[in-house]
């Protein structure tokens, strides 16, 4: 098998979109702005240590620390016809996922039920397969409703009857009582069901890019292995940081990723290789990343 290939493009996604062959593509993850009516921003800050009472922070056993910023990345996402915009894009997606591809459709409680209904009329009822729970728990708690700690991913297949689930390779998580189902059963887990719960990707942890609204490889990294073949080309025209690529890349799928901030494509530059992938109408030369040492996040991580 060739080594499989990773495209970067910056563009408007619909141009692409209406660019590309039918039937070309395996499998389409994306996470579109899901127009919280917010601009999504993040800082990067870094913080130095201050002689005592010199900063503007006080952090572990009362150390002062002075903080700088250094920068900050960002989109809009206030849309006037939100689902006008993704439906031109859902239908695209429909023509050139391959007969047996799949679609996963990455939004939150916003947009979901309309976006359900859309994705029916476009793939037809049957096609719907699964809508996934991502669970996570971070950030503050409403005192006067349920605390919205969820995202939700729908999956169609383009033929219900035909399509990729390589149960084998699906990740295998803890029993909650392992003490019930015996000692083997319990030393190999179990597979998740359509609830997922994983951490947000930390605010200081190694993953983290400093886009807003990153997605966990870990939720990625699923979907690859597991509705894709090696080899298969996976695209994702919602790119933000390139979690997708990353995941692909990880798992021997061929890539094709679009987005048309500079700041997604100056986060990607600095995330892949470029002397392995393909970056069009961008000039990836490596820049100094600096010294960042701490990502504030502004606001709440929710999409
Ligand atoms: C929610 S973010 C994706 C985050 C990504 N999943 C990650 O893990 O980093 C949505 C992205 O869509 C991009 N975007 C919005 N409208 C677009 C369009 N019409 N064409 C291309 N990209 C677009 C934004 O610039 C933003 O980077």
């Amino acid at each position: 098998m060739n080594s499989p290939t990773t495209e970067i493009i910056f563009d408007e996604n619909l141009k692409v979109l209406t660019s590309m062959p039918s039937e070309s593509v395996n499998l389409i993850y994306v996470d579109p702005p899901f127009n919280t009516q917010k601009v999504q921003a993040r800082k990067r800050l870094k913080t130095t240590r201050a002689a005592d009472g010199g900063g503007d922070r006080i952090g572990f056993k009362g150390q002062s620390y002075k903080t700088e910023v250094l920068g900050e990345q960002s989109y809009s996402d206030i849309h006037e016809d939100y689902l006008g915009f993704l439906r031109e894009r859902v239908e695209q997606t429909y023509r050139i996922l391959a007969p047996n591809g799949s679609f996963f459709f990455h939004l939150d409680y916003r947009e979901i039920h309309y976006a359900k209904v859309m994705c029916d009329e476009i793939f037809g009822r049957d096609s719907f397969i699964n809508e996934i729970i991502w669970s996570y728990d971070y950030g503050g708690r409403s005192k006067s409703r349920w605390s919205a700690k969820h995202d939700n991913i729908l999956w169609y297949a383009k033929d219900p009857k035909d399509f990729t689930f390589r149960f084998d390779d699906i990740d295998r998580i803890p029993y909650m009582a392992p003490g019930l189902v015996g000692p083997e059963k319990a030393a190999r887990g179990k597979t998740p069901t359509d609830s997922w719960w994983h951490t947000i990707v930390s605010p200081n942890g190694k993953e983290k890019t400093g886009y807003p609204t990153q997605k966990p490889l870990g939720i990625i990294n699923r979907i690859i292995r597991v509705h894709s073949n090696p080899g298969d080309t996976v695209m994702d025209y919602f790119a933000g940081s390139g979690t997708t690529g990353i995941a692909a890349i990880t798992h021997g799928r061929n890539a094709i990723l679009v987005d048309n901030n500079p700041q997604s494509l100056e986060v990607m530059c600095k995330r892949f290789d470029p002397t392995t992938t393909k970056f069009l109408n961008w000039d990836c030369t490596p820049v100094e990343s600096g010294e960042v040492t701490q990502i504030e996040l502004t606001p709440e991580p929710t999409n």
